[in-house]
């Protein structure tokens, strides 16, 4: 089965934390790395690494040294990046555990998050759980990018989600949409 159909069986088991039916495009992995100044990154997380795109897409960007942890919570999807970056350090469980994560790893903190958790699908409480576990190791001048479907933002928690991010980063600033992508996204390029 191609990674477009386990994503898609992944997410009929668990539409609400799995959030899209196809996995991001590289148009939109660009989107979410470019902007970025990997020349301050020594350590960066990705939570919610799916099959894999960001995941592979961000290993060219990182500077030698350079620290790098994805975490993924489903079983099938986490082995599917496994397979695709064996030289990814790879988390199989949920992103609230990234501070003992970092720890155990001997990271204080972290200079960059990429983030494909689906925040338009989870609760008030759930967004607050992980937007806490992450502010633990994103320290000020941390960077954060995440993205959103235009159509995530007709929802109550699309519209919460992104009330958050201006309140609590000093800079939030969106990037053009990757038209490509199933469906439409664009970036929230953030710094804390
Ligand atoms: C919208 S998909 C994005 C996947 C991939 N980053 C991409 O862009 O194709 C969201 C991913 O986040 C994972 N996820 C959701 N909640 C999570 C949690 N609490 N901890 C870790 N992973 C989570 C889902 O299993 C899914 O793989």
């Amino acid at each position: 089965m191609s990674h477009h159909g386990h994503f898609f069986r992944a997410f009929l088991r668990n539409s609400g934390t799995v959030g899209a039916i196809a996995p991001s495009s590289p148009e939109l992995a660009k989107r979410m790395l470019e902007w970025m100044d990997w020349s301050s990154i020594e350590c960066a997380v990705e939570f919610g690494a799916g099959t894999g795109v960001f995941t592979e897409a961000i290993g060219p960007y990182l500077k030698p040294g350079a620290k790098f942890i994805a975490i993924e919570r489903d079983p099938e999807l986490a082995e599917i990046t496994r397979r695709r970056c064996p030289e990814v350090n790879l988390h199989e469980t949920c992103v609230s555990r990234v501070r003992e994560i970092c720890d155990e790893a001997g990271v204080e903190k972290v200079d960059a998050i990429i983030c494909g958790l689906p925040w338009a699908s989870f609760s008030s409480e759930l967004q607050d759980q992980f937007l806490d576990a992450m502010f633990e190791v994103l320290p000020p001048g941390g960077q954060f990018a995440t993205f959103a479907y235009w159509q995530g933002l007709a929802l109550p928690a699309g519209q919460r989600f992104r009330r958050y991010l201006k309140r609590h980063f000093t800079k939030v600033e969106q990037s053009p949409t990757a038209w490509k992508n199933l469906p439409p996204a664009f970036v929230y390029r953030c710094e804390r």
